[in-house]
């Protein structure tokens, strides 16, 4: 592929909109205020601590990768977005309790004059809820002019030069693509009719497709993973990237796999579960939800360890997940796995991991670092499915045909290697052969 002729620099201000101002919006939007001012370092970010490595290991040259590639810096960023409640995203911060209130506090004024715009909603996608705060659109074509009409709105009224949007909304109802997602013609029909197959999540990002505004998803909805909006993307040259922010649970599954599998160690079974008491929890609860989150976790095993190719080792395996409701726990979710694994002769073993983790606080860099990038990857002329950015997802997008990977460190190489790439650096391969020369 041909590299990218000029990055755009990323002058002036960047918006950042975010669909669904609960826990995970609010923690974000209130960790960057607060690293704004020094007050709290942003631990988990890629785009404000990593470091890449350029050339040969003997050049010593690892520059921040903030420095390799001209992303927007935090002073530059304008927050907004929409939820189907109106509180203030100081409000719904201080509901979400995911931080202490002398965070919350420090940044109270900033974080109060950011008021939602009314969401695009209709119940039957997401049972647990019921949203006051509500556009009024006799169909959902109007429904994504609206939301355009806010995109706009947003960008005049703040004088941001670019905006992306990241979804951070609830999880739908499971929805697999039907003809209306074949391509742009029968989805803007089926816009028009106001098709039951098409959720809130697809409105907000044809909206964003039509704007040429880079989304990404971060819940397992079936938002841009459709035939239409891959081909909206490329035609509106909009960079997309989902789906389901990859953060607890799964993350380690991503890493733990890879190393079993890379010693060629075999696997019974994987049983996850979880307790989880915050809003995401309680939506989480109602089955149909359930089940979009469901086949999004499930799918992670399958490609790392290919049991296709491995039917002695991986054939057999048995993978459960499972999401209990449990209001005490709040955001600090607390994961259980069970994996049973064999090694030389098929002698078994067992290996029990038990993550007490905070769901919001490993989610907000994530939000931080895809706004950011796809932002640069707007500004390096780069368009449809961003797979590089796969890094990020429990279901990572990947053009038809391919295997999306799930192994969080070739993740990691893609996207350090997409960034080299970018600049025109060397990409590494990690060969090694040539210090011995
Ligand atoms: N935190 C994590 O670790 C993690 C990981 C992967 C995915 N996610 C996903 O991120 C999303 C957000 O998680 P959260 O913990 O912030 O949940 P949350 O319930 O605190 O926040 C979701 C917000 O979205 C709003 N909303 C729902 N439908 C909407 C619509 N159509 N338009 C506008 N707003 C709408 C709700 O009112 C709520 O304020 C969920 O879908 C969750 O599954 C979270």
């Amino acid at each position: 592929m041909e590299q990218p002729k000029k990055i755009q620099p990323a002058d002036g201000k960047l918006g950042i909109l975010l669909v669904g101002m609960g826990a995970v919006a609010t923690t974000t939007i209130a960790g960057v205020m607060l690293s704004r001012t020094g007050g709290a370092a942003p631990v988990g970010s890629l785009t404000q601590l990593g470091t890449i490595r350029l050339g040969k290991r003997t050049e010593n040259r690892d520059p921040l990768i903030r420095e390799l590639v001209p992303l927007a810096g935090l002073d530059a960023i304008e927050f907004g977005g929409w939820d189907i409640y109106p509180e203030t995203a100081f409000e719904a911060a201080a509901r979400a309790a995911v931080l202490e209130r002398r965070h919350l506090d420090a940044v109270r004024s900033e974080l109060e004059a950011i008021q939602p715009m009314k969401g695009v909603f209709y119940q039957e996608y997401v049972p647990r809820l019921r949203g006051a705060h509500v556009i009024d659109a006799p169909t959902k074509a109007e429904a994504v002019e609206r939301i355009r009409a806010d995109i706009r709105a947003f960008k005049a009224s703040r004088g941001v030069e670019r905006v992306v949007v990241v979804w951070c909304a609830s999880t739908e109802t499971f929805l697999s693509p039907t003809t209306a997602h074949a391509d742009i013609a029968s989805f803007e029909a089926a816009l028009a009719r106001n098709d039951a197959a098409i959720s809130p999540t697809q409105i907000y990002a044809w909206a964003c497709l039509k704007e040429g505004v880079p989304f990404a998803n971060g819940a397992p909805n079936l938002g841009v993973d459709f035939r239409a909006a891959v081909d909206l993307a490329r035609e509106t040259s909009t960079p997309i990237a989902g789906k389901d922010f990859k953060t607890g649970q799964t993350l380690m599954k991503t890493v733990i796999a890879p190393g079993l599998k890379a010693r060629l160690l075999g696997l019974r079974g994987w049983y996850s579960t979880n307790i989880l008491g915050n809003r995401d929890g309680e939506v989480l609860d109602e089955p149909a939800s359930f089940k979009t989150k469901e086949q999004s976790k499930l799918g992670v095993l399958d490609s790392i360890l290919e049991p296709e190719k491995h039917a002695d080792l991986y054939g057999e395996l048995v993978h459960k997940v499972r999401i209990d409701y449990y209001p005490p726990r709040g955001d600090a979710k607390e994961g259980w796995d069970n994996i049973d694994l064999f090694g030389w002769l098929g002698y078994p073993m067992q290996m029990k991991v038990n993550f007490l983790c905070r769901d919001s606080i490993l989610a907000a860099p994530i939000v931080l670092d895809l706004a950011l990038f796809l932002d640069l990857a707007k500004r390096s002329g780069l368009r449809g499915i961003q797979e590089w950015l796969g890094f990020y997802f429990k279901s990572p997008m990947a053009a038809e045909g391919l295997t999306p990977d799930h192994d969080l460190f070739v993740q990691h190489l893609k996207l350090k290697n997409t960034l080299r790439w970018l600049v025109g650096e060397d990409l590494i391969h990690h060969l090694g052969n040539e210090y011995y020369d």
